[in-house]
C-alpha cells in the first residue's frame, strides 16, 4: 500500500515539474497526455487498484483523484500563462509600423520645410494673442475672391490677381486663389462678430521668381471684426506681432497703400535685417522689406457678407509667410527655400 502512496507522491512531484517546464502550449499538451492520458503512469496506478477491497479502493481512488485534480489545476494555470505569452509574441510579430520597414541604419528623417515651420510659429504667435486659426480652399469662386472683396468685374486690381481659371460652372467663375483674403469672406459668412482669426494658406500669382518673389507662396491672413476697432488697433497688433516674431531690434512701418477691400490701406514693412537698413539686393536698395498689406475692412466688404458697417468695424492683413521666414533667417534669395538643396534646408 505504501508503495502506491509513494508512487503517487512521486508522480505528483514529477508532474508538477513537467508542467512548469512546458514552454509552449504544444509542450503542455504533450505533458498532459503523458501525465494523465490512457497510457500514463496515473492510469496504470488507477487500473492497479481494481483488485483491492472496496474500502481500500475508495481511499486509493480518492488519493489518485486528488493528485489528478492538483495536476489539472496547475496545468490550467500554466496554460493561461502560456496563452498570454504566445499572444504577446503574436502581437509583437504582427505589429505594423511603417517607419520600421527600413532596417537600421535608417536614412535621416526629413522635417518640415522652413515655410511650414514659419506658418506654425506664426499661428502660435497669433493664438497667443487671442486669435483662432481658420482655413479655406485653394480653389475659390470669383465671388469670394473678387466681388465680395469690393473688386467688381473690370476693376484694375483684378489684373494683379489673375491666376488660372478652372473649367467649372460659369466661365471665369472659379479660379486658383491669388491671396488668402477670400477666407475672410468665408469666415464672416460662417460667423457673427466678434471675429479674431488668422487664416494661413497657399496662394498663386503670375509673379516672376526673384530674390523676394515666387509664383507659389504662403500667406497668413488676419481679420478682426468687433465694435469700436480702430486703425490704432491695427497698428498696435502689427507692432506687437513684429516684436514677437522678429525680436525687439526690428522696426516696422506702415506706408499708405491701396487695396479695394480696405480703407484706409497700408503696406507693412520692416527694417531689412540683411543690410540693417543701408540697402542691398534683397531690399532693392531701399533698406525696408515689404511683408504684406493691411487696412480697415471696407464697408462694402461688410455689406457683401451682411455685417452692418455702422455697428462693426475691423481690420485685416495679409502677410507673406515665405518672406517672413526669409527675412527672419536672413536668406538673401527666397528661391533657395524651394531649390531642395538639402545642404541648405538642413540648417533649419
Ligand atoms: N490680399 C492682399 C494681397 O494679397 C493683402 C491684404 C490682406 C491687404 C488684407 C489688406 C488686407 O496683396
Amino acid at each position: 500500500m505504501t508503495g502506491v502512496a509513494d508512487e503517487l507522491a512521486d508522480l505528483r512531484a514529477k508532474g508538477l515539474d513537467r508542467i512548469a517546464a512546458a514552454a509552449t502550449i504544444d509542450e503542455l499538451r504533450a505533458a498532459e497526455a503523458e501525465l494523465w492520458g490512457r497510457k500514463s503512469q496515473l492510469a496504470t496506478v488507477q487500473r492497479s487498484i481494481g483488485g483491492l477491497d472496496p474500502d481500500a479502493r475508495k481511499a486509493r481512488g480518492q488519493q489518485i483523484n486528488e493528485a489528478r485534480q492538483r495536476l489539472l489545476a496547475v496545468a490550467d494555470a500554466r496554460r493561461a500563462e502560456l496563452e498570454e505569452i504566445e499572444r504577446q509574441a503574436r502581437l509583437q510579430a504582427e505589429r505594423m509600423d511603417l517607419t520600421e520597414v527600413v532596417p537600421p541604419p535608417r536614412p535621416q528623417r526629413g522635417h518640415y520645410n522652413l515655410v511650414n515651420q514659419a506658418r506654425d510659429e506664426l499661428e502660435d504667435v497669433f493664438v497667443a494673442m487671442g486669435f483662432v486659426v481658420e482655413e479655406g480652399p485653394i480653389v475659390e469662386t470669383d465671388w469670394n475672391n473678387f466681388e465680395a472683396l469690393n473688386i467688381p468685374k473690370a476693376h484694375p486690381a483684378r489684373s494683379g490677381f489673375d491666376t488660372l481659371y478652372l473649367n467649372l460652372g460659369e466661365p471665369e467663375s472659379v479660379l486658383i486663389r491669388p491671396h488668402t483674403s477670400p477666407v475672410q469672406i468665408r469666415v464672416m459668412q460662417r460667423q457673427k462678430p466678434p471675429i479674431y482669426a488668422v487664416m494661413p494658406g497657399r496662394v498663386y500669382r503670375k509673379d516672376t521668381p526673384d530674390a523676394r518673389h515666387n509664383p507659389d507662396f504662403t500667406q497668413i491672413e488676419g481679420l478682426v471684426v468687433d465694435r469700436g476697432i480702430t486703425f490704432g488697433d491695427l497698428a498696435g497688433t502689427v507692432e506687437a506681432f513684429t516684436i514677437a516674431y522678429f525680436g525687439p531690434d526690428i522696426h516696422s512701418r506702415l506706408r499708405p497703400a491701396s487695396f479695394p477691400f480696405t480703407e484706409p490701406s497700408a503696406e507693412y514693412e520692416i527694417t531689412c535685417p540683411i543690410c540693417r537698413g543701408s540697402g542691398c539686393r534683397t531690399c532693392s536698395g531701399t533698406g525696408w522689406i515689404e511683408l504684406g498689406g493691411c487696412g480697415m475692412v471696407h464697408p462694402n466688404v461688410f455689406r457683401a457678407v451682411g455685417i452692418d458697417p455702422e455697428e462693426f468695424t475691423g481690420f485685416a492683413f495679409g502677410f507673406g509667410v515665405d518672406r517672413l521666414a526669409q527675412v527672419r533667417n536672413t536668406i538673401s534669395d527666397m528661391r533657395m527655400i524651394f531649390d531642395n538643396d538639402i545642404r541648405f534646408l538642413r540648417q533649419f
